[in-house]
């Protein structure tokens, strides 16, 4: 049997694909080869920049932009160079090109992979006729800190939600069908950052981060494996060190997990000079060993670190690197480039003028949409929507539109916008001034920038407000305290922005507070004083628009948040999907005829010791109001016959409200005991559906025994192994509007 299936593998035909790099690669000289894996970024100098692409020396190049200078260095590279291999271009286009949607936290909040596969699908239409070939996101890293800037750039803190949103990215990008003259493929994915990067100490970028294997596998490799399936092309390294072990030089992610494990093809990309950065991280004594030890972990391509293109050659000359590795490496180089297209169509379309894709009306629309969807309603006394319905008593009612980001075009685009022009923003201010509406309006922005803390420019809101009858306070944070390296140690709302919605609700009109942020903030006191809580995150281009159509009705709020959000900072790192402890204890959903109805609760045994703070959150993860009311019936749990260890699980949600609504309907599973501890509960699965007034849908959801599996770790002396398991033992599945129902 053995030697048969050798025999056939020997006689599988190579691919057109395989074919092509195998020729191409016999007539690469290793100076050639150590080009490819070479990525510059635009910042040197033109002429030495231009040198180098006419020497063969760079395989890819990142962050330049524009049809004609994309061509223009794409024709020394094809024309000039020996072999003329293109180069990929790349570039951070992380939530839209010049159309700019929600950050990704926002459309983690959708909870719609729909919406969000296309607005990437639009991103790269957008994108790829500006030249760009190679995208560097999703960013799909688990993220428990809102202390951490980049959580912005994820969609969240659960496993699950971010792989569906990043393999809905990865689809968009790569795969959605578009009139797309250049190749099937339109613009690569890499999903980033592989791996672990979100768990750094105390939330501070780039830090150390600690993870036991069995929490690796369970909670922040899956994503990236989410995204591989979906045909993610590119696999970014992460900048900080897993216990111990940068992610550049850790032969355990690189090579054991994506290549033997996986299986995956695609092609590993370092962080920006994550592989020179060995050097001050201490784990390398100078760039030559840096180089070798990023080899020998299999990272493939070199950013900016120019760590490959100076010691490589020399490395294999002294025999401690063979070419055959610099080969696996390139032959992924060119995979990338092959199933791109690139070799058949390196040039890109030179529009006249202005590219014509960019702000077209099918992406303003899907823009309003996703922030439409991304918003969360938090809270509401019942004066949201300022409808005609509403406002009946009040006779010509006046509405005060103040706060920092009500007419901020740049801020409310969010973090890492290259592309987007903040001249196409539509804010709050713009989309209340411009629509029929029927309310007069008043603009007083009081405090003019998030970290405004003037108290003079608040008194001036104060007497606005005295001469309406409704205040939206649209509040937040820049988008420049989110991203990388914007680290925050408090979570409050920044400058004066607590005092100025205090001094709002002191005068006795009803203030709806709008959050447009790059995280979860801590605004415990000012959901007390506000009448309704809307919060938008950075909601892009369309926010304007998006929360007018919400605020009047137009829309019904449908986000639920993609993170916990926590009272206070000190209960961060907080997260619905903790471990069971010993004390304090939680208790299970209420059973009936041993099926979950919903509603787990913690009980504080040793009450004395705890303060109310350090269990319960501000709100929990999946939490989000509607306009109309929603009732779930009890969730029903059947074995599917003839397939052993499957389940069907369902629940009957109606809509018992006025308004038609889209409602996120969320599995969660609990297993009572088991060989190690396990969460307090999981979400396994989610449905956004639409239910009219009125009218009923049935939700049901297949819990599989892949779905009850984790990682299990067993010891034997110094030898540790692990395996992937579901435990032979009893459990609840509910279906619940949120995590803490
Ligand atoms: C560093 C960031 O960590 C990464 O996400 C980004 O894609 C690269 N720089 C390129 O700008």
């Amino acid at each position: 049997m053995f030697i048969l299936l050798v025999v056939l593998c020997s006689f599988t035909p190579k691919t057109d694909e395989e074919l092509f790099i195998d020729s191409l690669l016999s007539q690469m000289t290793l100076e050639e080869k150590i080009g490819q894996m070479n990525q510059l970024d635009p910042s040197y100098e033109s002429e030495a920049k231009e040198a180098l692409i006419r020497e063969g020396k760079v395989g890819s190049i990142f962050n330049i932009v524009g049809a004609k200078e994309v061509n223009r260095l794409q024709r020394m590279a094809v024309e000039q160079t020996r072999l003329g291999i293109p180069l990929v271009v790349a570039r951070d286009v992380i939530h839209g090109f010049k159309t700019i949607y929600p950050i990704p936290l926002g459309q983690g909040a959708t909870w719609n992979p729909d919406l969000v596969e296309k607005a990437a699908s639009l991103t790269a239409q957008e994108a790829v006729y500006s030249g760009v070939r190679w995208a560097f996101s999703p960013m799909v890293d688990v993220a428990h800190d809102p202390r951490w800037g980049r959580v912005a750039e994820g969609y969240g803190e659960d496993p699950l939600l971010t792989s569906v949103m990043g393999a809905a990215t990865v689809r968009g990008y790569q795969q959605s069908p578009m009139t797309n003259i250049l190749s099937p493929v339109k613009m690569a994915a890499c999903v980033k950052h592989f791996a672990g990067y979100s768990v750094s100490e105390g939330g501070r970028d780039y830090n150390t981060t600690w993870i036991p294997e069995t929490q690796l596998r369970d909670i922040y490799l899956p994503p990236f494996k989410a995204a591989l399936d979906a045909g993610a092309l590119s696999v970014m390294c992460s900048f900080n060190a897993l216990n111990g072990l940068p992610s550049s030089a850790n032969p355990h992610l690189n090579i054991d997990i994506l290549r033997n494990e996986w299986q995956s093809d695609a092609l590993l990309v370092s962080d920006w000079g994550s592989g020179s950065d060995l050097v001050p991280h201490g784990l390398c004594a100078d760039k030559k060993e840096a180089a070798l030890r990023c080899i020998n972990a299999r990272m493939e391509m070199d950013m900016q670190g120019n760590i490959y293109t100076d010691y490589l050659a020399d490395l294999v000359r002294e025999g401690k690197v063979q070419e055959s590795q610099i080969d696996e490496c390139v032959r992924s180089v060119l995979r990338l480039k092959y199933r791109l297209g690139l070799f058949e169509n390196p040039y890109v379309p030179e529009p006249d003028g202005e590219n014509p894709l960019c702000y077209s009306i099918e992406s303003l629309q899907a823009a309003e949409q996703a922030a439409v969807e991304s918003a969360i309603l938090l809270k509401n006394d019942g004066i949201l929507p300022l409808s005609e319905e509403y406002l009946h008593a009040k006779k010509n009612p006046t509405v005060l539109i103040c706060g920092p980001m009500a007419d901020q075009k740049k801020e409310q685009l969010g973090t890492w916008i290259f592309d987007g022009e903040a001249e196409h923003s539509v804010t709050p201010y713009d989309a209340f001034y411009n629509r029929e509406k029927p309310f007069h309006i008043l603009y007083e922005p009081g405090l003019t920038y998030s970290r405004d803390k003037d108290p003079k420019h608040i008194a001036k809101a104060v007497k606005a407000a005295k001469k309406a009858d409704i205040i939206l306070f649209f509040a937040g944070e820049e988008a420049i305290l989110s991203g990388e390296a914007r680290c925050r140690t408090d979570l409050n709302l920044p400058g004066a922005q607590t005092e100025m919605m205090a001094a709002l609700a002191k005068t006795g009109k009803p203030v709806v507070l709008v959050v447009m942020a790059g995280r979860p903030l801590t605004i415990g006191r000012e959901v007390e004083q506000a009448a309704a809580v809307l919060y938008a995150f950075h909601g892009g281009t369309m926010a304007g628009p998006a929360l007018f159509d919400l605020i009047t009705g137009k829309a019904v709020p449908s986000g639920k948040t993609p993170m916990t959000f926590p009272k206070t900072v000190g209960q961060v790192p907080f997260y619905y999907n903790r471990h069971n402890t010993g004390r304090p204890t939680y208790e299970p959903p209420v059973l009936i005829d041993d099926i979950p109805v919903g509603a787990p609760q913690f009980s504080v045994g040793y009450s004395s010791c705890w303060l109310e703070t350090a269990t319960e959150p501000l709100f929990p993860f999946g939490f989000g109001l509607s306009y109309t009311t929603f009732e779930y019936s009890r969730t029903t749990v059947e074995p599917i016959a003839d397939r052993e260890g499957f389940y069907t699980v369902s629940a009957t949600i109606t809509n018992t409200g006025k308004y038609d609504a889209k409602e996120v309907a969320q599995l969660y599973f609990r297993q009572k005991s088991g060989a190690l501890v396990r969460p307090i509960c999981e979400l396994k699965g989610f449905q956004k559906v639409f239910i009219p007034a009125g009218e009923s849908r049935k939700v049901s959801f297949v819990l599989t025994p892949e779905d009850r599996g984790y990682w299990h770790e067993a010891h034997n002396g110094m030898e540790s192994r692990v395996w992937f398991a579901a435990d032979e033992t009893e459990f609840e599945a509910w279906i619940a509007p949120n995590s803490a129902k």
